[in-house]
């Protein structure tokens, strides 16, 4: 026990110098930042795509190289990052506060916006779950399916749905682009805004009632709701839980805890990975090192062209455009995606970002 605390004190230690060193940039950031997780832009970190164009051309497409061909994974890798993982999260209990951790009428800060704060609802604290969601659950395979639209003409669906357990991001569509994305769906996040964007903000009854759909076709699936990173979503989250009380939808909804984001931010800055706030994308991976022994990431390219200099879609199934940000610093990398490349090219996990080969 002593031990541990002494673990834990020099890992705070270190932490502490880390975000010391960092909090210069982090604080021209802050804005930007938190519009990445609040805002939702999915399994791409908008930070990585402006300086994509910049960073091809410097580097050539070599830092991508990587080949799906022969790749094999390393597992006493995969049980290394897990351990490490464990040190600052532990995805079983980190993934969703539940019900014992609130009473309704409870007043909570948020995570990235510690002045504002919001009251615990009773219909929110009735949808929080007894236990962790992923109590208990291993899988040999887990997909995390990002939704970049270099997955168009991919046909990696069928692949993609042969995994035990599938993670995908922000509710993304998936029927009407089966082919390229499957759809088996057991963990799905649905930010906030997602309400506003994709279904009119339930401005009528048939937005409502695409919305109630959506969620109906993912069964007893895990809905995981970041709810409590920043104030102005929180009425799309009460209308959210409103409408799965009101249908008695079967999906099993999750609540990130409060300390997810900074621990799993924690992680990747000690592993020398400046991060300044982790992508949905970078999430659900952290996150499955704990339960998954082999993982594949599809959907993750965060940039506006292919190696072979084609216009990628920013999102397989909408039009939403790059955004760029005035204020970016001139530091910034494509760090998140070069990280999940040199993964790859370890062995801890599998990248794909090209068509998937027929078996
Ligand atoms: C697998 O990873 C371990 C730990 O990083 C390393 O020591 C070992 O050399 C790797 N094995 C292969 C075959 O790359
Ligand atoms: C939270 O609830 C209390 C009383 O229940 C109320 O006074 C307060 O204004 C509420 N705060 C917010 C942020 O809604
Ligand atoms: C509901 O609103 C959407 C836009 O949010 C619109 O496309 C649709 O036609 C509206 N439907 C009805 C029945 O008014
Ligand atoms: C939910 O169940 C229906 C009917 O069994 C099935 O067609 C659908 O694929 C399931 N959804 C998911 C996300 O697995
Ligand atoms: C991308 O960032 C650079 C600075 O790093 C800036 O000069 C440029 O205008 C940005 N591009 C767009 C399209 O915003």
């Amino acid at each position: 026990m002593r031990s541990i605390r002494k673990r834990w004190t020099i890992c705070t230690i270190s932490l502490l110098l880390i975000f010391y060193k960092t909090k210069e940039i982090a604080r021209t950031e802050e804005h930007q930042e938190t519009q990445l997780i609040g805002d939702g832009e999915l399994c791409l970190s908008r930070s990585l795509v402006n300086s994509s164009d910049k960073i091809i051309r410097k580097a050539g497409s070599s830092i991508f190289q990587h080949s799906v061909e022969g790749w094999k994974i390393n597992s006493s890798l995969v049980l290394e990052i897990r351990k490490n993982i464990l040190r600052f999260l532990d995805a079983e209990r980190d993934v969703s506060v539940v019900k014992s951790s609130f009473k309704p009428g409870d007043v909570i800060h948020y995570v990235l916006d510690r002045r504002r704060t919001l009251n615990i609802s009773q219909d929110l604290h009735s949808l929080l779950p007894e236990v962790s969601p992923m109590k208990n659950r291993r899988f040999k395979t887990c997909a995390v399916v990002g939704n970049s639209g270099i997955l168009l003409d991919s046909e990696c669906g069928k692949e993609i749905d042969s995994h035990n357990f599938v993670i995908r991001c922000n509710l993304a569509p998936v029927v009407e682009f089966a082919a390229d994305v499957g759809t088996k769906s057991d963990f799905i996040t649905m930010n906030p805004s997602v309400v506003q964007r994709a279904f009119g903000g339930f401005r009528n009854e048939s937005d409502r009632e695409k919305f109630v759909h959506r969620l109906s076709m993912l069964n007893d699936s895990v809905l995981w709701i970041p709810a409590f990173m920043v104030k102005g979503g929180e009425k799309h989250v009460e209308w959210v839980n409103a409408l799965i009380l009101k249908n008695k939808l079967k999906v099993r909804t999750a609540y990130p805890s409060l300390r997810l984001i900074h621990a799993v931010r924690g992680y990747w800055l000690t592993n020398k990975v400046p991060i300044k706030r982790p992508s949905t994308g970078l999430l659900m991976y952290t996150l499955a090192t704990r339960f998954c022994d082999e993982i594949h990431l599809y959907g993750f390219w965060p940039f506006p062209k292919d190696l072979n200099g084609k216009a990628v879609k920013y999102h397989y199934y909408d039009d939403l455009k790059y955004r760029y940000f005035s204020n970016a610093s001139p530091h910034r990398m494509p760090l998140e995606f070069k990280t999940l490349n040199v993964l790859h090219n370890r062995g801890a996990l599998k990248l794909t970002t090209g068509k998937c080969v027929k078996q």
